[in-house]
């Protein structure tokens, strides 16, 4: 009966008004921040292909337990994969609630930015932008990762991003998840006051500063590996030797214990 009361008059009958958009907006916090920190460690997880076709081989079997188990369990990266799905879907859905509902909500917030000339109005523009992208474009990559987590590695990978096409969708993507994930983490140090310190304003400076280093940085790594896993995947294609998978070289050594193997790097 309170729901409905404050349902339609937009408080309860003892004239509170409901304390959920606050903790949705909180949540939205905290699963963008735990995305946005899994994405940096992802990003240097694929780009050790540019040390060597070796260590990137190395890190997938670590990451898929190869010293519990014998040549590793693709299964665990599913799993991984999985959860990840489900908090960007939740992420997704939170976000929605700020996107404007009807054109004369989008007309005023437009009008809005344009009139306050503010920068930090503007980034939240490009947030709304790079978010939508991502239900498509981050959404397509989870699936097939999720359901072909025995096919990474250096040629695996490689494959799919060259002879399965997946290039074209990783350049949009990368560069809406490195946008959207730096300025997501900024805003939430502006939001929740993370570094204010002493003098905020100052501060807020320095802090855009760091937000579009690490965009750069990111971004040059990103595109960096990926132009190393297309060249790979044009060598396969080369070479007659696509869907083939990649066998370590004679670094990456195989320790034989009594009842287990343990892989490793010689
Ligand atoms: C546990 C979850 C994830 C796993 C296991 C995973 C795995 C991978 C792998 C193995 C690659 C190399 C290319 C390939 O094999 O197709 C890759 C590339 C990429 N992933 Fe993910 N990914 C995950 C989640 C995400 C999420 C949530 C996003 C962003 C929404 C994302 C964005 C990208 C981008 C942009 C690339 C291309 C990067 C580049 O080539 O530099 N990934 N991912």
């Amino acid at each position: 009966m309170s729901d409905l009361i404050e349902g339609y008059l937009g408080k309860t009958v003892e004239g509170r008004k409901s304390r959920l958009p606050a903790k949705l907006d909180y949540l939205q916090s905290a699963t963008g921040l735990f995305l946005a920190l899994f994405m940096w460690a992802h990003m240097l997880l694929v780009s050790s292909i540019l040390i060597s076709e070796d260590f990137m081989y190395t890190v997938t079997k670590l990451l898929e337990a190869s010293f519990i188990f014998e040549g590793g369990n693709p299964l665990l990266v599913t799993i991984a994969a999985a959860v990840i799905f489900v908090v960007f879907i939740a992420h997704a859905g939170l976000g929605m609630r700020k996107l404007p509902g009807n054109f004369k909500q989008y007309q005023v917030m437009k009008a809005h930015a344009k009139h306050m000339n503010h920068d930090d109005t503007k980034l939240w523009f490009t947030q709304a932008g790079t978010g939508f992208a991502m239900f498509f474009l981050g959404s397509v990559h989870l699936y097939i990762i999720m359901t072909n987590s025995a096919d990474i590695g250096p040629y695996a990978s490689a494959d799919r991003i060259w002879s399965e096409w997946m290039w074209p969708l990783y350049i949009l993507l990368l560069l809406a998840v490195e946008l959207h994930g730096t300025i997501g983490l900024y805003r939430l140090c502006v939001k929740w006051g993370w570094f204010d310190g002493d003098n905020p304003r100052e501060n807020r400076v320095k802090l855009k500063k760091v937000k579009w280093g690490l965009t750069v940085f990111f971004l040059v790594l990103g595109f960096a590996s990926l132009a190393a896993y297309m060249k790979i995947g044009i060598d396969q294609v080369n070479n007659n030797n696509v869907g083939n998978k990649y066998q370590p070289t004679a670094k990456v050594m195989e320790y034989k214990m009594p009842n287990k193997t343990i892989g490793g790097i010689a």
